[in-house]
C-alpha cells in the first residue's frame, strides 16, 4: 500500500510512519517541522523518520500547500496538527485554527479532487476534547460535541469538514485519540513533564488537585487502531474512539510513575488549565466491533515504557556532549 502520513515528525505520526514501513509500506511522510510546539524536537525526529528505508520524507506547510502526491496515496493517515489545550488560548488559538482547521481543509480538497475510483481512504486524527468532561459514563462516538477550549472547537471543525467530505464521497474515518503516552510523548504532556522533574530530582509540576482523571492510551495501541482504520473499509464519516476503557485519576498516575521510578512522590501544584476536562472516558464498543481494537497496555507497563525512553535519551545525550 502507499501511504501518506502527516505529522510524521510527531509523537504519534513517527509511530505510524516507522510501524507502516516495518510492515513493508510504502511512506510518504509529511511534516513542516517548524510548525511543531517543540520544532528542535520535530527536527530530530524528521531527521530519523526520513533516513528510513521505505520512507520518502517531504516537508510541506499542508495550511499552505497540500502535494499533488498526497492524493495519489492509496490511504492518507493525517496527523498533522497543533494539538494541546493549554496552548491553544491567546495566541495559540490562530495556531490551531490554521494548523488544524485550514491544514486539514486543504488536504480534503487535494483527496476529493482526485478522479473517483482513485480518491485514498483519508483517516484524519481528532480527540477525545471534542466531548468536553465525561460525565458518569464512557463517551460514545454520538454523544453530542461539547468543546471547552479552542483546540476542541478546532478539532469539532475538522469533523465537520472531514463528514462533509464524506457525503462528497471521500471515505473519511475520524480516530479521537485519548491521552497518548510512551516513548516520544511531546514535551508539553503531563508523563513527559513528570519524568524530566522525577529523573532532574525536581517536584512533579501539576497543574490543577490531581482528582481528573484520563483514558491514558498508549501509543503502541494508538498505532494498532490506526492500522486497523487504514486497513478498513468504515463507513464514510465515521467517528471511532481510540482509548483505553479505563480511565484513572492523575494522581494515582502519578503514583504508578514514581513507583515504577522508585522515588517519593513530590508535587508542585499549579493552577488548573482552562478548557482542561475534568474527566476523559472512552467507550470502546465501536472500535472494538469495527476495528477489532482493543486497548492492550496498561499504566505501569507503558510507563516503565515511557520512562525507559527518557532515561536513554539521557544517555544518548551525555554521549552526544562529550
Ligand atoms: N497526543 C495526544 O494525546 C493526542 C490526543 C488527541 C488528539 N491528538 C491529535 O493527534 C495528532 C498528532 O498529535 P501528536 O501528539 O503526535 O502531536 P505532534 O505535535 O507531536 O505532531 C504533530 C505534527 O504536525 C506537524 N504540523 C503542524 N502543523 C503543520 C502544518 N501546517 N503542515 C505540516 N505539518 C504540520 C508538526 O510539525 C508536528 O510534527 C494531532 O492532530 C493531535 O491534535 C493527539
Amino acid at each position: 500500500m502507499r501511504v501518506v502520513v502527516t505529522g510524521a515528525a510527531g509523537f504519534i505520526g513517527s509511530h505510524v510512519a516507522d510501524a507502516l514501513a516495518a510492515a513493508g509500506h510504502e511512506v510518504l511522510a509529511v511534516d513542516a517541522p517548524g510548525r511543531s510546539l517543540a520544532p528542535g524536537v520535530a527536527r530530530r525526529t524528521w531527521a530519523r523518520v526520513g533516513s528510513r528505508p521505505g520512507v520518502t520524507a517531504v516537508e510541506t506547510d499542508l495550511a499552505v500547500d497540500a502535494l499533488d502526491a498526497l492524493a495519489a496515496a492509496d490511504v492518507v493517515v493525517h496527523l498533522a496538527g497543533r494539538p494541546g489545550v493549554r496552548s491553544s488560548w491567546g495566541p495559540g488559538r490562530a495556531a490551531a485554527e490554521r494548523d488544524n482547521v485550514r491544514a486539514t481543509a486543504r488536504l480534503l480538497a487535494a483527496c476529493a479532487g482526485r478522479p473517483a475510483g482513485r480518491r485514498p481512504r483519508v483517516v484524519v486524527a481528532s480527540s477525545s476534547s471534542v466531548y468536553g468532561s465525561a460525565g458518569h459514563r464512557p463517551n460514545r462516538e454520538d454523544d453530542p460535541p461539547n468543546p471547552e477550549s479552542p483546540y476542541a472547537a478546532s478539532k469539532v471543525e475538522v469533523e465537520r469538514l472531514a463528514a462533509l467530505a464524506a457525503r462528497d464521497g471521500l471515505r473519511t474515518v475520524l480516530l479521537r485519540y485519548f491521552s497518548v503516552y510512551g516513548p516520544r510523548q511531546r514535551p508539553d504532556m503531563a508523563f513527559h513533564r513528570f519524568v524530566e522533574a522525577a529523573l532532574d530530582g525536581r517536584p512533579l509540576p501539576l497543574f490543577g488537585d490531581g482528582r481528573r482523571s484520563r483514558s491514558f492510551t498508549h501509543v503502541r495501541d494508538v498505532v494498532g487502531a490506526t492500522l486497523a482504520a487504514a486497513a478498513a473499509d468504515l463507513p464514510p464519516g465515521i467517528a471511532v474512539n481510540v482509548g483505553h476503557h479505563e480511565p484513572v485519576a492523575v494522581r494515582s498516575a502519578i503514583g504508578v510513575l514514581t513507583g515504577v521510578l522508585g522515588v517519593r512522590p513530590q508535587i508542585q501544584r499549579a493552577a488548573p488549565v482552562a478548557g482542561d476536562a475534568t474527566r476523559t472516558w472512552a467507550d470502546t464498543e465501536r472500535a472494538a466491533r469495527l476495528l477489532g481494537w482493543t486497548a492492550r497496555t496498561g499504566l505501569a507497563e507503558g510507563l516503565a515504557d515511557q520512562i525507559a525512553w527518557h532515561r536513554a535519551l539521557r544517555v544518548q545525550e551525555e554521549v552526544r556532549a562529550g
